[in-house]
């Protein structure tokens, strides 16, 4: 198998080092680089967990995902999110990266070109270069004024070769939300020059700004040209639990039916019988969660603004802010390397998110307000020295 080498490479050396120095001294770590809401997983799906364990024989399920908990997927994809969608659109799979992985596989051939806009979740791009390593990535970086870009900044990335383009709104890492005419014209013009989307919509219920989240799925009138991926990481607060989707164009079922039959049999039947029990349970836990990501988000604006040193657009959504840090001249590696090692706060170099995010660091602020608090005093303090 050909791993291209943009799949394993390390772009922050320095940081691992300092991280991994730490550890083996025993010194702690302020972690504020994590993708982990800090809230628990609703208790309804922990009993539900242990009451199909203790009361069902659990075996492989359709390898598709078990048709009632699809059924529901559907419907909620109908009803919020304005997908048209049926259980035959919809593959529960292994999280949402698995989704991703399994889309780009069935959908890439060798000479392919795929857009992304970023900075981007670190794994799109490697999952894109697993799944074909002949592809070809083409980037478009954001403004960094203002996190926007352009419908002619995607028309300008297109050739004959594009297949595919990826968007994640809520975005990670800067809590961007696209907007509904933006997603429009994306998608008009996704339909004028035949390309796929694949739309990364982990976040959606993180939303804590007045934007809404719109699904670019709901322009079309059936699944034809998005793939809507999704999971619970992020909204039932259950990363590493595996649940995951995606909702897809009927052309690409048996090829997906294929690769999960063969690949993983089925996603937990365990996970999936618990959740087809919990689906729609009220998620009114997210208004309380989403007014402390506000405050949180606030506070470092807040931070970012008194400081002179490094700047914030502020998000809107999920629980990341991207910090500008080019008025140190330390790029992120550096940045977060020293930081570490100076005060044990550990964020994220911006670089892993595209080297034109160099000049970056992603804080997240999934994590409790003492633990956040002392981490932006000792970041403040540090930026203050250098
Ligand atoms: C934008 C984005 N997509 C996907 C994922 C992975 O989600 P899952 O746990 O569903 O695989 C993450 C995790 O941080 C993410 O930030």
């Amino acid at each position: 198998m050909i791993i291209r080498n943009e799949v394993s490479r390390s772009l922050i050396p320095k940081f691992l080092k300092s991280v991994g120095e730490r550890r083996k001294n025993d010194l702690p770590i302020i972690s504020l680089g994590l993708g982990e809401p800090d809230f628990d997983v609703p208790s309804s799906i922990k009993d539900a967990l242990i009451q199909v364990l203790k009361t069902s024989k659990l075996g492989y399920s359709d390898p598709m995902g078990l048709l009632s908990l699809r059924q529901k997927i559907s419907e909620k994809l109908n009803n919020e999110n304005h997908i048209n969608s049926s259980p035959e659109n919809i593959i529960i799979t292994s999280g949402s990266k698995q989704a991703f992985t399994l889309v780009c596989m069935v959908m890439l051939n060798p000479g392919d070109e795929v857009i992304i806009i970023n900075p981007s979740f670190v794994s799109y791009i490697p999952q894109i270069l697993i799944s074909e390593p002949a592809s070809y990535i083409k980037v478009i970086n954001i403004r960094k004024s203002d996190f926007s870009f352009s419908i002619q900044d995607i028309e300008n990335q297109i050739s004959s070769r594009t297949k595919l383009l990826i968007i994640n709104s809520p975005n990670n890492p800067t809590g961007y939300v696209l907007n509904s005419s933006l997603l429009q014209n994306i998608y008009a013009l996704a339909s004028e020059r035949n390309l796929y989307i694949i739309s990364d919509e982990v976040y959606e219920k993180l939303v804590f700004s007045k934007h809404h989240h719109s699904s670019i799925g709901s322009f079309e009138k059936a699944p034809k040209r998005v793939i809507t991926i999704n999971s619970l990481s992020k909204s039932h607060a259950m990363p590493g639990w595996g649940l995951g989707y995606a909702c897809f164009p009927a052309d690409l079922r048996q090829r997906l039916l294929a690769l999960q039959k063969h690949i993983n049999s089925n996603t937990s039947t365990l996970i999936q019988e618990a959740l087809d029990r919990t689906f729609f349970i009220d998620n009114q836990y997210l208004d309380e969660y989403n007014a402390r990501l506000l405050k949180r988000a606030e506070i470092i604006n807040k931070i970012c603004t008194d400081e002179n040193r490094i700047s914030l657009v502020q998000p809107d959504a999920g629980f990341y802010a991207f910090l500008n840090i080019s008025e140190t001249n330390i790029d992120s590696d550096t940045f977060c390397s020293l930081l570490i090692q100076e005060t044990g706060v550990a964020l994220t170099p911006g670089i892993v998110f595209g080297e034109f995010w160099d000049d970056h660091v992603r804080i997240s602020f999934a994590s409790p307000e003492e633990t956040l608090g002392i981490g932006l005093q000792y970041l403040t303090q540090f930026t203050r020295k250098l």
